[in-house]
């Protein structure tokens, strides 16, 4: 059964910019700045990016789209608005899996957030200064094998959003990140500047942008699908809680639109600062996970006012967390609040407690946990790989059989056209065949494959 209305109105955004703000927020993370530089490193280079281009205009946006209409149409949490949507059907479970995805990215990702919040403060008492690999190298690895470390950091940042979180979507998250996004974009421009004019820097390049398809696997292709659901925050119900804060006039694709090339941009601009000048220095780009932490302080250091740029640089990437988690943790907090009726306060920090104990088992995956492994992988890397390669792409493929068969073309066109206001029925036409057969024949395929199901 459907909760009946909560009385007060619904906290929301209040301005357009709010809206972009936020959801961009959302989608720039340490997905920019970690994950796709690593993953681009790790699998070569130009061929991964064109993939997962295609990949986040086939598969991302539109579910994106898809998930911002069923949240402003339903105005609710993700279990609720699928309830309310389709009563007496089992669609709400794709948002259940959704709060579920959302412990799960939250459990490692507030725990690489503290290692990126904790360098911030190496960095700047000179502790990463060195160019050689083998001894930053060391400085994280004492980082990560230290228990009290990893999990004293986890709990500062869940500390830190959950006050943002506390304060409310408007007062907390939307002014939030309308402060913090054109500093992050800021920050990025002058490292990318730094690093592309390093002597030496075309090799990086030529990495980035020249393509080599040889490397190219199903598993290749599931990771760039993998890659393009988390970065655009889609799958699980995180815009679908967005969406239902959005305003009535708010233009649906649009906003979306701008949104997927304004993070795309960030990850370019990511990829720009890091590879010339990895390049440059002679470092090599297929480190992994570690690029961010080991590689690339020894390239700042190797840089003239490496010491400043590398500060910068942390505190860029700490800022692209901090929206993205925000709008982790609002899934769950919404579904407590408005679903069981409690104060947001309560949700947050019984949300926040749940989560310090799911997160402590990736916190102790490199030092007390570090043999505990399920499928052959640690708690750490078993929460990304479910999440992202599993639950993300399955939450989507759900989502768009959910607008495309059940909610239906006249509900969809009236959503995303305002009521006909917007006059973009023939992009809404078009999106939509492409949810209801192209988007889930893709995800569905490239699951399979990437698993290793099909051949
Ligand atoms: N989009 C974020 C990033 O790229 O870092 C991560 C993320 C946020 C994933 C919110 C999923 C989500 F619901």
């Amino acid at each position: 059964m459907i909760a009946s209305e909560p009385a007060r109105k619904r906290d929301g955004f209040t301005t357009s910019l709010g809206v972009m703000a936020a959801t961009l927020g959302s989608a720039v993370g340490l997905g920019n700045i970690w994950k796709f530089p690593y993953l681009t490193g790790m699998n070569g280079g130009a061929a991964f990016i064109i993939i997962y281009l295609l990949c986040t205009l086939l598969v991302g946006l539109p579910v994106m789209i898809t998930e911002l209409i069923i949240g402003r149409t339903a105005r609710a949490d993700a279990v609720t608005s699928l309830q309310k949507l389709a009563p007496g059907t089992p669609w709400w479970l794709i948002g259940a899996a959704g709060v579920l995805s959302a412990f799960l990215i939250l459990g490692f990702y507030t725990e690489v957030a503290g290692w990126v919040f904790a360098y911030i403060f190496k960095a700047a008492r000179g502790m990463l200064s060195s160019t050689q690999p083998l001894v930053t190298s060391k400085v994280f690895g004492n980082m990560v094998s230290n228990p009290v470390e990893c999990l004293v950091w986890q709990w500062i940042v869940l500390a830190f959003i959950s006050v943002i979180i506390i304060a409310g979507v408007s007062k907390g998250i939307e002014r939030m990140t309308k402060r913090l996004m054109p500093l992050l974009f800021a920050l990025l421009l002058i490292v990318c500047v730094r690093s592309l004019t390093l002597p030496g820097a075309a090799r990086g390049l030529t990495f980035l942008f020249k393509p080599d398809f040889s490397k190219v696997t199903g598993t290749t292709i599931l990771t760039a699908m993998g890659l393009s659901f988390f970065k655009l925050s889609v799958g699980m119900g995180t815009m679908t809680t967005y969406g239902s804060y959005f305003r009535e006039e708010q233009n649906i694709p649009a906003t979306a639109t701008k949104v997927m090339l304004a993070d795309v941009l960030v990850s370019i601009l990511a990829g720009l600062a890091i590879f010339p000048a990895v390049y440059a220095f002679g470092f090599e780009p297929d480190a992994g996970p570690k690029l961010l932490f080991i590689t690339i302080p020894a390239v700042f250091t190797s840089m003239p006012f490496g010491q400043v740029f590398m500060v910068l640089f942390f505190i860029l990437a700490a800022i692209a967390a901090t929206g993205a988690m925000l709008s982790l943790l609002e899934v769950p907090v919404a579904f407590l609040n408005e679903r069981l009726g409690w104060s947001r306060s309560i949700s947050t920090i019984l949300t926040a407690i749940s989560l310090a104990l799911v997160g402590s088992t990736a916190a102790l995956s490199n030092s007390t946990l570090a043999e505990f492994k399920i499928m052959g992988k640690t708690m750490f890397d078993l929460f990304d790989f479910l999440s992202s390669n599993v639950l993300l792409p399955l939450g989507g493929l759900f989502l768009c059989l959910f607008i495309g068969w059940q909610f239906g073309f006249k509900n969809t066109v009236a959503s995303a056209t305002n009521h006909g206001a917007l006059h973009n029925e023939a992009i809404v036409t078009l999106f939509f065949w492409i949810v209801r057969l192209v988007t889930p024949i893709s995800v569905l395929i490239v699951l399979l494959n990437g698993l290793g199901i099909i051949a």
